[in-house]
């Protein structure tokens, strides 16, 4: 049994860390012919693009995925930290599971991702939850098909989750969600320690695949017609820091553009090191597509500062400008936390001025929310919820007028779009996402899933465009 440890997870001693290959143990395979499973996954692309690796290794074990997981013989929830409420959902779900094993006693439960690299989560469910089968944390994923299968074989609560980063492991194998848009992992964890984030104890220190492996995997999503790749971090502007002298997210990002991948996107960048570079490398590739993840969190200079943001008010600004101006008509959306511990009126009112500046086109806005063993969970908490509630109101009303406004910029004009599907709204109508990675349905006839077509935008809402299909 390994077991999470917040010291150990504080820790940033360089590592040596080496790149193996993942492998299955042989008598493993197809070991579950005919039993069923059911994922449940919570949080960002990073937990998504988990959750494809995760469906690989059970399809290898030879269980089949179902809808339900009332029916299912295994359930494992892949879980997230980020806020209470994403706790909250996961304990919710166990809650519900646990009145199913009652009466399934043979029902297999797990645990992983990020929830599971946390000490406090841990010690709860080795004493509440002592009929979770097993836990694993996001440092030994590839382990997973023998972690299911010493917890059935021994009978016995299995729990292993490290704090130390492990190796970098290639070639996990993937089942991905969509045959036309692949994530593709460039740098794991994080070393900017904001204080109210939990990522980089749940996560680790930064590591970056090296820039073969990224090449090869985006040539083979290419050879098998793959039109949109995402290139994922929690922070994708470090890429490369701990690898190369002079190769980052701007090299990476030129190489990827000259390979004629159609669409290229990347998330997340921080504001901090986004670099000339990358601006350039935006400005020159018309694949790399014209929008720009960049979370301001706050407009205000003190909250930034507590926040451990290491820019101001006036460089993000600086930087923010000189993407709308290399690239014209880019698209930028961001994350704004309010109520963090000490933000005053005053405070709240320079992060809707920001706003008022910026005109996102997205928005995901958010209420602080304390996260055990981080530094800002020991500030001094003077902004009531009610008051935290009110602020958040009150700039969610704001960004919805900006994005109902740039969205209207839209009628009449043709967008290129990337087709998805069958609205799940609107049955008769298809859906897409435009360069800019706005959601357009569409009329239309017989149009092919993960083909590029292009647009007539013919109405705008706050949330997505309508359009009709041109050619
Ligand atoms: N409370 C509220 N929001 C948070 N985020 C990260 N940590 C917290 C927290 N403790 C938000 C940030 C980040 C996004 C992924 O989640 O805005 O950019
Ligand atoms: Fe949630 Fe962050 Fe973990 Fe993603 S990396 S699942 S957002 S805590």
């Amino acid at each position: 049994m390994h077991l999470p440890n917040y010291k150990e997870a504080k820790k940033r001693e360089k590592m040596p860390y080496q790149t193996v290959d993942y492998q299955l143990n042989s008598s493993l395979k197809n070991k579950y012919q005919g039993k069923t499973y059911f994922l449940k996954t919570y949080g960002c692309q990073m937990n998504e693009h988990d959750s494809e690796n995760i469906k690989a290794m059970l399809l290898e074990l030879g269980f089949l995925e179902v809808e339900s997981y009332e029916v299912a013989d295994l359930i494992l929830l892949n879980t997230c930290s980020i806020r209470e409420n994403a706790h909250n959902k996961a304990f919710g779900m166990l809650g519900r599971v646990k009145h199913l094993k009652e009466t399934r006693p043979n029902l297999i439960v797990g645990m992983c991702g990020c929830m599971a690299q946390e000490e406090g989560v841990v010690d709860e469910i080795r004493k509440k939850y002592q009929w979770l089968n097993f836990v694993f944390g996001t440092h030994n994923l590839y382990d997973f098909p023998n972690i299911l299968d010493k917890a059935v074989e021994e009978k016995k609560q299995t729990i292993e989750v490290y704090s130390c980063d492990l190796d970098i492991v290639e070639n996990t194998p993937v089942v991905r969600d969509r045959t036309y848009k692949a994530y593709v992992n460039i740098i794991y964890g994080c070393n900017k320690f904001c204080t109210y984030c939990i990522v980089p104890y749940t996560r680790g220190s930064e590591r970056s695949r090296k820039r073969e492996d990224v090449l090869k995997e985006i040539k083979d999503l290419m050879d098998s017609g793959y039109q949109e790749v995402t290139l994922l971090g929690q922070n994708v502007n470090a890429y490369g820091k701990d690898l190369y002298e002079d190769y980052g997210l701007g090299e990476l990002l030129g190489d990827i553009a000259k390979m004629k991948v159609p669409r290229i996107r990347f998330v997340t960048s921080h504001p901090w090191d986004f670099t000339d570079r990358m601006i350039e490398v935006i400005g020159k590739y018309p694949n790399i597509m014209p929008s720009i993840h960049l979370p301001v969190q706050s407009g205000a200079n003190c909250i930034l500062k507590k926040m451990g943001r290491r820019y101001t008010k006036e460089s993000y600004l600086e930087l923010f400008d000189k993407l709308k101006k290399v690239r014209p008509g880019i698209a930028i959306s961001t994350d704004i936390i309010v109520g963090f511990p000490g933000e005053s009126e005053e405070d709240f009112k320079d992060t809707l001025d920001l706003v008022k500046y910026c005109k996102y086109d997205n928005a995901f806005t958010f209420i602080y929310s304390p996260r055990e063993n981080t530094p800002a969970a020991k500030f001094l908490d003077n902004v009531s919820l009610t008051v935290k509630e009110e602020r958040l109101y009150q700039l969610n009303e704001v960004v919805n007028q900006y994005f109902l406004e740039n969205n209207k910029k839209l009628v009449g004009k043709y967008e290129k779009v990337l087709v998805e599907g069958r609205s799940p709204k609107k049955k008769d109508m298809y859906f897409g996402y435009t360069e800019s990675n706005k959601l357009v349905n569409f009329t239309g006839d017989h149009i092919s899933v993960g083909t590029i077509v292009e647009v007539k935008i013919t109405d705008a809402k706050t949330w997505s465009l309508d359009g009709e299909f041109y050619g």
